[in-house]
């Protein structure tokens, strides 16, 4: 077996994880989720979920990348194989390569909306737009969906951002990955504290309302509100961001946990990088976009901002308050910046299992699987980006950024805990630990988090999968287009399948169980 490449330091696997787990989630998703779940009412089921679920799955997920590391797997199918011994097992691992690279798909064409804004926010260009109307118009043209717009900007900063992405995975995990978040993690960091800052130094912005201010606006998100425990919905959205902000089920710590060695600590590590997370997202992502919003529109206004969704939260609200306050256009640029820097080293992180699939599976070199996964990937982009008005990138994201990273965060606990076993299961995740984790953890773990996970997952099926599948919702002359990105989802599952079945049997893998 050839040898495998190894992160640098134990720093720049931790900053690498956080950089995978801190994204355009936590600026944007978390204020919307935690708005539109009625604020204080979101935090309980969110904590809770974050140490039921999150902590016990993102363990989970680093103990099984680096036990499929030491037999030289970067991706699930191979770990998966170990850990349950039964020919099915690979097959089960295939949305974790599939899943990321889809999310990747729409991920990274939204992440260079962030580079070109903050091109229009260095310019001044974006402050010509001064009233909400207009900064929407702003968006659509931006978006090609305007009447006579045209999509060349936005093509020009995708192509960019794409080859950005591509460049730093061909540097490697070391080379590429890891510095990559050495220097944008503390800068990210840098740049959201700056902005914090400037949020919570701002006096109530309307002297007709003078409770419109950014304290009220946090006391919105954290005013606690017991009643909402009993609601099944505000449940499934705070289960869902604790998935998706912490890159759970994505198989994305997974690859990243199989180029630690095995006497790695990886209880402390997880918990860093969680708890980088965790203060990027409450803290930090917290303390921007909806306090702004309720200060400059006042809680209807915030209310309806944050409803209006993720994209217009970002790229519509956001701009338009910080046109309105001194130093604006300089905290808008970093607003946009340190989404951008957020984006990028979690988009790295969804094409790193694809890399390490074709690497380590297909025995093909570095070089070219680079080569490959960009021809291939930017093929893949495209509905994306020309029929972004017609739901195929909701679509994308409904299936692998909700469906397929819930499904397989349970396969994978499943596989773990129950057929690998607990007890092999809690002396892995404690091999080369520097901290031991509580006792009841094991109890959590072994009957809590999966109980919880198939509450969401029963309930999640019957509110949200059941009108999605059947296309409620769905204008008519979008439907078309919805079915054929389902098709080809399906396509694209089956062809990774395929090549796994391919590369297994070529390789002989079964030989070596
Ligand atoms: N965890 C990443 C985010 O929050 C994908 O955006």
């Amino acid at each position: 077996m050839s040898q495998r490449e190894k992160w640098g330091t134990k720093i720049g696997v931790i900053l690498a994880v956080a950089g995978s787990a801190v994204g355009l989630g936590n600026f944007l998703r978390f204020p919307v989720q935690a708005a539109q779940n009625g604020g204080g009412a979101f935090m309980i089921p969110y904590f809770i979920s974050l140490f039921l679920l999150g902590l016990p799955l993102i363990w989970i997920e680093w103990a099984v990348g680096r036990y499929g590391g030491l037999f030289g797997h970067g991706t699930a199918p191979g770990a998966f194989h170990r850990l349950a011994n039964h020919r099915i097992a690979k097959y089960l691992g295939v949305i974790g390569v599939f899943g990321p690279i889809v999310i990747f798909v729409y991920y990274t064409y939204i992440e260079s909306w962030l580079l070109g804004y903050m091109f229009f926010a260095a310019t001044g260009q974006l402050f010509a737009n001064i009233s909400a109307a207009g900064m929407q118009s702003f968006l659509l043209a931006y978006q090609g969906l305007a009447p006579h717009s045209n999509l060349w900007t936005a093509y020009i900063f995708f192509v960019i951002t794409f080859v950005l992405n591509f460049w730093i995975l061909s540097r490697g995990i070391k080379g590429g990955i890891e510095l990559l978040c050495k220097i944008a993690m503390p800068l990210l960091f840098l740049f959201a504290v700056m902005v914090v800052v400037r949020v919570l130094t701002l006096g109530p912005p309307n002297p007709a309302h003078l409770d419109w201010n950014v304290i009220n606006g946090l006391g919105a998100l954290w005013n606690p509100d017991f009643s909402q425990l009993l609601n099944a919905k505000t449940w499934l959205a705070a289960a869902g961001q604790i998935f998706f902000t912490l890159s759970i089920g994505m198989g994305t710590i997974l690859a990243y946990a199989s180029y630690l060695s095995h006497g790695d600590d990886i209880v402390l590590s997880g918990l860093t990088a969680a708890s980088t997370n965790e203060l990027a997202e409450v803290v930090l992502g917290g303390s921007i976009a909806i306090p702004l919003a309720f200060a400059f529109l006042g809680p209807i206004g915030m209310q309806a901002a944050a409803s209006s969704g993720a994209f217009n939260l970002g790229f519509i609200t956001m701009p338009l308050v910080f046109g309105q306050i001194p130093l604006g256009p300089l905290f808008a640029f970093l607003w946009f910046a340190l989404l951008f820097l957020a984006g990028i080293t979690s988009s790295v992180s969804l094409m790193q299992p694809a890399v390490s699939f074709l690497k380590d599976d297909f025995k093909i070199s570095h070089k070219k699987t680079i080569w490959i996964l960009t021809i291939v990937t930017f093929l893949l982009c495209q509905p994306g980006i020309f029929f972004l008005g017609k739901g195929v990138i909701d679509e994308m994201d409904f299936w692998a950024g909700t469906f397929a990273i819930t499904l397989f965060a349970a396969i994978e606990y499943f596989l773990f805990v129950w057929v690998f076993g607990i007890e092999k299961a809690w002396e892995e995740i404690h091999h080369g630990a520097e901290l031991v984790i509580p006792k009841f953890y094991k109890f959590i773990i072994k009957y809590i988090t999966p109980l919880l996970l198939i509450f969401i997952l029963g309930f999640w099926f019957i509110q949200q999968a059941i009108p999605t599948i059947l296309m409620h919702g769905i204008p008519k002359e979008n439907v078309p287009f919805v079915l054929a990105t389902r098709i080809g989802l399906v396509i694209m599952f089956l062809a990774v399948a395929g090549l796994l079945r391919y590369a297994w049997y070529k390789f002989k893998r079964n030989e070596i169980a």
